[in-house]
């Protein structure tokens, strides 16, 4: 399990600025190419758009601060967001703060571990896994835990919306060599960082350590620097289809990214859409 549960640690404190959302951000500048390239550009509105579909209410697993929760009860769905991280819902419940009442009073948000996922509402319509959340909980049976729990909480008929990097385009085998990743602006003091990243090669447990560090340079010139590094486990498209059937879920959509493309193995990412039986 990833242990960024606090504030303190850098990938908590920096999630805004490195994630960041093109409605909820303090900083404009920061929604610069590189969200086309992390898979967050267009997430949203095919969020929006399937939440139209299929109606609410809405579970999201894995919410953090509210980057896809937020603009879902903006636009009128009751969404219960959980996550295991103090520091991101903190974060969460201050936007929640400055947003309409009608907007926050759609909300809840509970502390939880996706893999021991226990609500009063059972019945949600539709539960999503945004942004390879089901990736950060770096364990094959923890995923496959939460994906147990997930469908228990969807009514008959109801559909989980999984959004997984392909890690056909991934490098597997790790790069070795940290480099510039972006430089952009801390949304908590308005100070630039420029984040340096690398990853290992794939473990035994086909996990990898994604680490590097953010170096931030204050009004007055100096640097500071912050090491950071988390693990995921990277789930291949015909392994995730045997995880859902065992979960009671049925693959009904594999689409290649957040306008409806078609998977191939090219495709950054696999949306996937899959109903409980
Ligand atoms: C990549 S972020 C996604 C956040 C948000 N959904 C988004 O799209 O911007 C992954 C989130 O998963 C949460 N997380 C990791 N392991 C978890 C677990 N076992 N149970 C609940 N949340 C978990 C982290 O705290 C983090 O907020």
């Amino acid at each position: 399990m990833n242990q960024n549960t606090d504030l303190t640690d850098p990938t908590t404190y920096y999630y805004d600025a490195d994630y960041p959302s093109e409605t909820l951000g303090k900083f404009p500048e920061n929604f610069d190419s590189t969200t086309s390239f992390q898979g967050i550009a267009r997430d949203v509105p095919r969020y929006l758009e399937l939440a139209r579909e299929h109606g609410g209410p809405i579970l999201e697993v894995c919410c953090g601060t509210g980057r896809v929760l937020i603009p879902l009860a903006r636009a009128g769905f009751e969404v219960t967001g959980v996550d295991i991280s103090d520091g991101f819902l903190t974060q969460l419940r201050q936007k929640l703060e400055a947003e309409a009442p009608e907007t926050s009073g759609r909300v809840k948000a509970v502390r939880q571990n996706a893999t021991e996922l226990s609500l009063e509402t059972r019945d949600f319509a539709s539960a999503i896994f945004a942004f390879n959340s089901l990736l950060c909980i770096p364990d094959f049976e923890a995923q496959r835990a939460a994906l147990r729990r997930v469908a228990g909480h969807l009514r008959p008929g109801g559909l989980l919306i999984l959004d997984l990097v392909n890690p056909l385009g991934l490098k597997l085998a790790g790069d070795g060599v940290a480099k510039p990743f972006y430089t952009r602006k801390n949304p908590h003091n308005g100070n630039t960082f420029t984040r340096f990243s690398m990853c290992d090669a794939l473990d035994e447990g086909q996990r990898q350590r994604l680490h590097g560090w953010y170096d931030e340079v204050d009004s007055g010139g100096r640097l500071s620097r912050r090491h950071y590094s988390m693990f995921w486990r990277p789930i291949f498209r015909f392994e995730i289809e045997l995880m859902l059937e065992a979960a009671g879920l049925r693959i009904v959509r594999n689409e290649g990214g957040h306008q409806k493309e078609p998977y191939t193995s090219q495709s950054a990412h696999m949306l996937i859409q899959a109903r409980k039986s």
